[in-house]
């Protein structure tokens, strides 16, 4: 069976157990000063998480014939980055969560200055796995500047901000969608672009027309993650998520389900889903993975 044929479940627990590999061998150790430091940025990042953004990039990568040690690093850099901003987060400043990934969160495991500085190094190894890329010197800036701008201040950081600002605000919808598409859907829509532009020779690339469908089917998808984020929040229980359930509504965020309702919420997550299908026809059965998670995206229960 090569990993073509393999069933989604089976390709996703491959990619996940290399995730944990590269993810170990990327971080610093504790044998390495500050070693309480590094200790947190490894609790932060590994044995845990569900891996969608890599599993992403590994997803679009096939359609550039990207290799596998390449592409894990790229994956590594947004898992980083994605851990990251779970750390920062939890802290009491932001949403004062105590679990994530079914273990205390960062700073109840450490202390809250500890999480915040595994937050500020992750960020940074993240970039520092950027230079570690065997691809051209115009590739690997490609790749910087799509996650540097998927993370700052037009993207996630910047999300996260319009999130803390709008507790108790009725916001509307296109505001509800702009804050959802900056704090979550930018960095999914980077690993599906960072994934695309791995290509090992230039006759592999994508030619533009197939770059804007693909982004198409990630701003898609990276919009639906957060839809069904905001459903579970109501739908799920914590030992399901690993994290507090109803702590949306508890705190009075503005989500989807909050402004309007359950119902309209999840048939918004299904047309989302719809149109990301859509958006990958051109591709024919190289995007068979990308298909896969969008319908795994949607569909999750965790
Ligand atoms: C949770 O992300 C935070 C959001 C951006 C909605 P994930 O649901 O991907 O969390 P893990 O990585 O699987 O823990
Ligand atoms: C967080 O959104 C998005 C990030 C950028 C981390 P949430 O606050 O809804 O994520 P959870 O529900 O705590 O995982
Ligand atoms: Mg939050
Ligand atoms: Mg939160
Ligand atoms: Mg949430």
């Amino acid at each position: 069976m090569t990993a073509n044929d393999l069933p989604f479940a089976a390709w996703a627990k491959e990619l996940q157990d290399r995730m944990e590999l590269v993810l170990g061998n990327q971080l610093p150790t504790a044998q390495h000063i500050p070693a309480r430091l590094h200790e947190s940025m490894r609790y932060a990042t590994l044995g845990g998480g569900k891996r969608v953004r890599p599993l992403l990039t590994f997803a679009a990568a096939e359609l550039v014939n990207g290799q596998p040690d390449t592409v894990g690093i790229v994956a590594a850099s947004l898992e980083m980055i994605h851990a990251y901003s779970l750390v920062h987060d939890d802290l009491p400043a932001m949403d004062n969560d105590v679990l994530r990934r079914g273990k205390p969160t960062c700073h109840i495991a450490f202390d809250e200055a500890t999480a915040l500085l595994a937050g500020d190094a992750l960020q940074t190894q993240a970039f520092i796995l950027l230079t570690r890329l065997p691809l051209s010197a115009a590739q690997s800036i490609m790749q910087v500047k799509l996650l540097a701008e998927a993370s700052g201040s037009a993207g996630m950081a910047g999300g996260q901000a319009i999130d803390l600002a709008s507790v108790g605000k009725p916001l509307t919808l296109p505001e509800l969608e702009q804050m959802h598409i900056m704090k979550t859907g930018a960095l999914i829509r980077a690993a599906v672009r960072m994934g695309a532009h791995c290509e090992p020779d230039a006759q592999s690339a994508l030619d533009e027309h197939a770059h804007a469908q693909l982004d198409k089917y990630a701003q898609k998808i990276g919009l639906a993650f957060q839809v069904v984020d905001d459903i579970l929040d109501v739908e799920a229980d914590s030992t399901t998520l690993g994290k507090t359930a109803g702590k949306d509504a508890a705190a009075d965020k503005p989500t989807y389900v909050s402004l309007m309702g359950l119902s309209d919420a999840k048939k918004m997550a299904r047309e989302l889903h719809a149109e990301a299908h859509d958006a990958l026809v051109g591709f024919g059965d190289k995007a068979r993975r990308l298909k896969e998670l969008a319908d795994y995206i949607v569909l999750r229960t965790y």
